[in-house]
């Protein structure tokens, strides 16, 4: 975009301000005034369950299109919203005043741009830890860069850390849309500061559509729900509360950084315990693990009480982070880490008058076997989906998708393995004070050199006590295997497996750009770097992690022999 173009779409976005500016959403926060008198708020321990609707992000509106491309402005804001109607209004950041984001709609092979702009007031919402890399002083202390998780771009549109922006400022950004239909996202990735921006309520959906997925009878419209899945913690006044702990659970002093951070309350789309009234047919959900830091182990629980025995209703994966898998899998419980993403289909059929309970097992931190197993109850419930609506139209249910030709890389294909040691680095009293790959920093200098359309194994060692959500930017990569290791020979220096590689399941066999690591674990992915050369990253998704300093950048080189 020529700097004559750039000021003309900046002039139209002034332009269309008021449209814009109805950033209200539907379902609670519909109304600015809460519908609750004051005096009968409630505090976030006592709250009523699923007596609120499900939120549904609303859809982003393009500013205009322009050569084949759609432009749009989205502005980073600071607002009120309730997220629950027994609660006062929650002081909360969020992309277009809203909390998750406006949901952008993209098609394959139609370029989208975004004028990212940071409307944000100077003062942060939480206190920010000036120990930690990238955001000690004099660092302002309102930055924000927008990463669009997943996608395939250029290095100058990815949202590098350290390329934040403070109020006042916005960046643009060019998406290719060059790559297989998906449920991307888009979140702030401020160096530094990353987890308290996201928690702040910064992220929301990016959907990538293609002609393929179009020509499938997939549930659409009304029956495609996105469910962002994050955790928080609220103080007496229903105000967000960012209050991280040590490693085994112990309180920290304000402001300080942890490498922990578990929410004591579930949030769909910005809602605490909502519902959704849904019709007896199958139902698309596009799963997205938004929290820090919490694991979520999910299961549709048809059980009346959570003390009751489980049930659990069959669904069936159709997708995962990169695109559909090759055929749809039967799942029963589905484990997702942070940033990870399901596409799934849900068939309510059968059910009418039935409740479903979208449940979550997973131990917080995550897997949470050893002592520290009874510091981390789950958040057991998360929200209702009730079959209450009648069948609508002419009942016609959709279909699941064929089966899709999955080209697998093959592990002999691999010119390069690259071997990646994830480390938590603890003082005498066995408190974390950092994290590490490869005992390096973000900022130390880059040791990773990928040639263009080259294509590597990447094996991630888990030293750790707690998995991790291992992430690289501009990539989609296949998993090949998970294996254990020896963490005694390992501390002596040599790699030595305990028992056979173990394959991904069928529902982790597609494209991903998120893998779980377990402790004492290796995962090895494969990767071709098809794209753009340029700096990268990659690091643990989950975002205390990442801030603190799990993270190291790539660089991807040109293939010059
Ligand atoms: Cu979802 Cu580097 O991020
Ligand atoms: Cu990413
Ligand atoms: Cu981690």
């Amino acid at each position: 975009m020529s700097s004559q173009d750039r000021r003309n779409f900046l002039k139209l976005c002034a332009a269309s301000v008021p449209a814009l500016a109805v950033a209200k959403r539907i379902g609670i926060a519909e109304t600015t005034s809460p519908r609750v008198a004051q005096s009968t708020y409630r505090t976030p321990a006592s709250l009523d369950r699923f007596i609120d609707p499900l939120p549904i992000p609303k859809r982003l509106m393009p500013v205009r299109e322009r050569k084949g491309r759609t432009q749009y402005r989205v502005r980073m804001m600071e607002f009120r919203q309730q997220m629950h109607s027994q609660l006062p209004p929650t002081r909360l950041w969020g992309y277009e005043g809203q909390y998750p984001g406006p949901t952008i709609e993209a098609m394959r092979g139609k370029p989208v741009d975004v004028l990212w702009q940071n409307d944000l007031p100077a003062q942060h919402i939480f206190p920010i830890d000036p120990h930690i890399h990238g955001a000690m002083p004099p660092t302002p202390p309102v930055r924000t860069v927008t990463h669009l998780h997943g996608s395939r771009t250029t290095p100058d549109s990815d949202g590098m850390p350290e390329l934040w922006f403070t109020p006042g400022h916005s960046a643009l950004y060019r998406y290719p849309n060059d790559q297989q239909a998906a449920t991307l996202w888009y979140h702030d990735h401020a160096v530094g500061i990353t987890r308290l921006n996201v928690y702040a309520g910064l992220a929301g959906f990016y959907l990538l559509r293609d002609d393929e997925e179009r020509s499938m009878d997939l549930p659409s419209g009304d029956y495609e729900i996105p469910l962002q899945l994050q955790d928080r913690t609220l103080d007496d006044q229903g105000q967000l509360l960012y209050a991280p702990t040590g490693d085994e659970g112990g309180k920290l002093p304000p402001g300080v950084w942890g490498p922990q951070l578990f929410g004591d309350l579930p949030v769909v789309n910005g809602a605490i315990f909502p519902y959704l009234e849904v019709e007896p047919r199958r139902y698309r959900l596009r799963v997205l693990n938004g929290a820090n830091q919490r694991f979520f182990h999910l299961f549709l629980n048809l059980a009346k009480r959570p003390t009751d025995v489980p049930k659990p209703v069959a669904w069936h994966q159709i997708g995962s982070d990169g695109g559909l898998l090759s055929s749809p899998v039967p799942v029963k419980r589905l484990l997702l880490g942070p940033a990870e993403r399901a596409d799934l289909i849900v068939d309510f059929s059968g059910l009418e008058g039935k409740t479903a309970t979208l449940t979550n097992d997973a131990f917080a931190p995550y897997p949470g076997w050893g002592l520290i197993v009874s510091l981390g109850a789950p958040l057991y419930e998360l929200m209702q989906f009730r079959v209450t609506r009648p069948l609508s139209g002419n009942g016609k249910s959709s279909s699941m998708p064929p089966p899709q030709p999955l080209a697998r890389l093959e592990e002999s294909s691999a010119v390069v393995t690259r071997t990646l040691v994830l480390s938590d680095i603890m003082d005498a009293k066995g408190n974390s004070l950092v994290m590490r790959i490869n005992g390096k920093t973000y900022g130390d200098p880059v040791t990773e050199f990928p040639k263009l359309n080259s294509i590597e194994k990447w094996q991630f060692i888990n030293t750790t006590d707690d998995a991790h959500a291992m992430h690289l930017h501009m990539v989609q990569f296949q998993i090949l295997h998970r294996q254990s290791f020896d963490p005694l020979a390992f501390q002596l220096g040599k790699l030595e497996f305990v028992g056979p590689p173990r394959p991904p399941a069928p529902n982790e066999a597609g494209w991903k750009d998120t893998a779980v690591v377990n402790p004492r674990d290796v995962l090895t992915i494969i990767v071709q770097f098809k794209g753009y050369t340029g700096r990268y990253g990659y690091h643990c998704h989950m975002l205390e992690h990442e801030d603190n300093d799990m993270m190291r950048p790539f660089v991807i080189v040109a293939d010059e022999s």
